[in-house]
């Protein structure tokens, strides 16, 4: 396993859509051993979730956890998650503004995510999942599939001056944001 350099904003290989991986080798080493990178790169960083192309590699996979995340203790557990080909179907047009943050962008801002999705994938054993994922881990899955599309957070924040650098997130905004999303985390569930 290695930590590889997580590319940032501006690098051309974000904003390119990935490509399908073949599912016949997702046995093979080298799958085996990106998805091995894809989470240590995420554990070192602390990041909720890590998509393939954020360390150059253009192909669908994303990995997730929440744990006790330093940077989002807000959020809801995830377990570990490998999910290959990945794809999301809203299941209705609720929706709920979420403050986000990327490892590939160095600010945070507010996004309308979908609450309740369908999410069909692989995982590392080439098992077929199709489950229903809702509020942040929901969340969650929207960015980290956005990735493997080209798409940042940066693209869906509907008002600018909702960004903000880490630091004056925490000094100005991070208060209200807990409290309005952990009373949604109390009614969702997730
Ligand atoms: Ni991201």
């Amino acid at each position: 396993m290695t930590v590889r350099p997580i590319l940032s904003i501006g690098h051309p290989t974000l904003r390119v859509r990935a490509a399908e991986v073949d599912p016949e080798t997702i046995n093979s080493p080298e799958v085996q051993s990106l998805i091995d990178d894809l989470i240590e790169t995420m554990h070192d960083a602390n990041g909720a979730g890590l998509a393939a192309n954020q360390i150059d590699e253009p192909v669908r996979i994303v990995v997730m956890e929440v744990t006790s995340n330093p940077r989002y203790p807000y959020k809801p557990p995830l377990p570990l998650t490998v999910a290959i080909n990945p794809i999301i179907e809203p299941l209705d047009d609720e929706m709920v503004e979420i403050n986000e943050g990327c490892l590939s962008v160095p600010l945070r801002g507010n996004v309308q995510r979908h609450v309740n999705i369908r999410v069909q994938y692989l995982d590392r054993d080439g098992v077929e999942h199709d489950e229903i994922k809702r509020g942040l881990t929901a969340g969650t899955w929207q960015h980290e599939c956005d990735h493997i599309d080209g798409k940042l957070f940066v693209d869906r924040v509907e008002d600018p001056s909702t960004l903000a650098t880490w630091d004056e997130f925490n000094e100005f905004h991070r208060d209200a944001f807990v409290e309005r999303i952990t009373a949604f985390v109390e009614r969702v569930g997730s």
